[in-house]
């Protein structure tokens, strides 16, 4: 998608005045006669979401009117503006005033110009913006970009995207960026001690695999980013019921997430030594699929009691968070679809995280606010801890009872970081069920723009 910014346009943009319900009686007065008249007739009033354009003389549109909240609303949503380029005629356009935040309207209205057209062309007009001055252009076209990466990956259909499309999406990022990469596929998984990720993908026709990439000069410190790839999630043997399972090509948004946020990260060349760990697999039903109570061993040597195949997500992110423990990086994040739980808690906009570190979970809260990426903090809750004990190995991925569901799946993850100076984890929905102003139906980019400007901060 190219970018929706146009700096050096040759036509003179046109002008898009934001008003609310308490500053439309001004701007209306400084309206010419004729346009303040179309305006009434039309009952614009600065409705939030409400767009008009009103006519020239000669009937070219001469600007355009765009409704939001006031000021003190409750429940001011800063990406309004992302409506606009679903309401707008082709052409390009400029903020003719401040909305509230210049920076966030832009990033909406970037955000807002996403079409899903890999298999049907989109009929969306050609919108463009200037953007406004004084805001870091590229830096909001690198957040637009990657939210647009995460949500391609995310949207196309299981079919063309199981593990090996994963890897090649992966392959293709860190090469475009010099980083360098490798895969380990199928039963090489077992041979270099990857027990979990093999269990979990063994049943499908499309081997599971564990792909690693890194980026950036290795005396810089080290974050590595863990992401859930399952391409699909039938739920196993414990199979998801139909409903359950519709949108389930959504659960490798974790790697996707983990895809855009390396790609801002090497695109805005953080100082970082930057590791990507994807274990990509498909939850598969099969004659020799892994099934309830079975028993495996875990990279780390903790054996794992199957309580259920459907929490397969934390098994295969056991492995990889091990693995990525054992060169201690001093950021070590996993994003995952983990537990319809977190939808229970938070709904679907609003994913936890959890960290036992004070000032990075106050740093996330901050930069999730600042870059309207909603993230919120649900803890580590060590009373439940003892909910994972088995009888017959020395976890299970689901204790019975179902309670608190995204904290135990953290907990579990938990048990298989020891070295990492922190560690951060994001149970994310990775999907907008119903379309919101810039956060179009289908995939999408959660957190990772607010992680990628903690970075920023922590690693300029
Ligand atoms: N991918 C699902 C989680 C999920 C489901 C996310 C629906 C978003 C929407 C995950 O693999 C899963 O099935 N989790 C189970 C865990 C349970 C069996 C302990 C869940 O949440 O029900
Ligand atoms: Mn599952
Ligand atoms: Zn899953």
């Amino acid at each position: 998608m190219p970018s929706p910014f146009d700096s050096a346009s040759s036509t003179p943009a046109i002008p898009i005045t934001f008003a609310t319900k308490s500053t439309w009686e001004t701007i209306a007065a400084a309206l010419p006669a004729a346009m303040r008249q179309f305006a009434l007739a039309n009952g614009f009033a600065g409705k939030p979401g409400v767009c008009l354009t009103l006519p020239a003389a000669d009937g070219a549109i001469a600007q355009v009117l765009f409704g939001i909240e006031d000021e003190a609303t409750k429940s001011r949503d800063l990406f309004r503006p992302g409506a606009l380029p679903g309401l707008l005629p082709a052409g390009t356009y400029r903020f003719a005033n401040a909305p509230h935040d210049a920076r966030l309207a832009a990033l909406a209205f970037a955000l807002g110009c996403y079409r899903f057209n890999r298999y049907r062309k989109a009929d969306a007009p050609d919108v463009r913006l200037v953007p406004p001055s004084g805001i870091d252009a590229a830096d909001i076209a690198r957040m637009a970009d990657a939210a647009m990466l995460a949500r391609d990956l995310v949207n196309t259909p299981s079919n063309d995207m199981g593990p090996a499309e994963l890897e090649r999406a992966a392959r293709e990022l860190a090469e475009r960026y010099g980083a360098s990469f490798s895969c380990i596929v199928g039963d090489e998984l077992t041979r270099q001690n990857f027990p979990l990720i093999h269990a979990v993908g063994m049943a499908s026709t499309r081997p599971p695999r564990l792909i690693d990439f890194s980026w950036g000069d290795p005396a810089h410190p080290k974050v590595t980013l863990v992401g859930k790839g399952v391409c699909f999630d039938t739920g196993g043997l414990d199979l998801k019921p139909s409903s359950g399972m519709l949108i389930m090509k959504k659960d490798m948004g974790g790697a996707a997430n983990v895809l855009a946020l390396a790609q801002m990260v090497m695109d805005a060349k953080l100082k970082v030594r930057l590791r990507v760990l994807i274990p990509a697999v498909e939850n598969a039903v099969a004659g020799n699929a892994f099934r309830p109570l079975d028993i495996f061993p875990s990279r780390k040597g903790i054996t794992v009691e199957i309580g259920n195949t459907d929490a397969e997500g934390r098994l295969i992110l056991a492995d990889a968070l091990a693995f990525a423990d054992e060169e201690k990086p001093d950021l070590l994040i996993d994003m995952g679809t983990l537990t319809g739980a977190a939808r229970v808690a938070l709904g679907p906009d609003l994913p936890p995280f959890y960290t036992n570190d004070e000032r990075l979970a106050a740093d996330v809260a901050r930069f999730a606010r600042e870059e309207n990426d909603p993230l919120w903090r649900m803890p580590l809750w060590p009373p439940y801890d003892g909910w994972l004990d088995s009888k017959t190995a020395t976890i299970t991925n689901a204790p019975s009872g179902g309670f608190a569901g995204s904290i135990v799946c953290a907990l579990f993850l938990q048990r298989f970081v020891e070295h990492a100076r922190q560690w951060l984890h994001l149970d994310i929905y990775a999907w907008t069920p119903t379309a919101k102003p810039a956060r179009p139906e289908g995939g999408e980019c959660q957190g990772a723009r607010a992680l990628y400007k903690l970075l920023g901060e922590r690693y300029a």
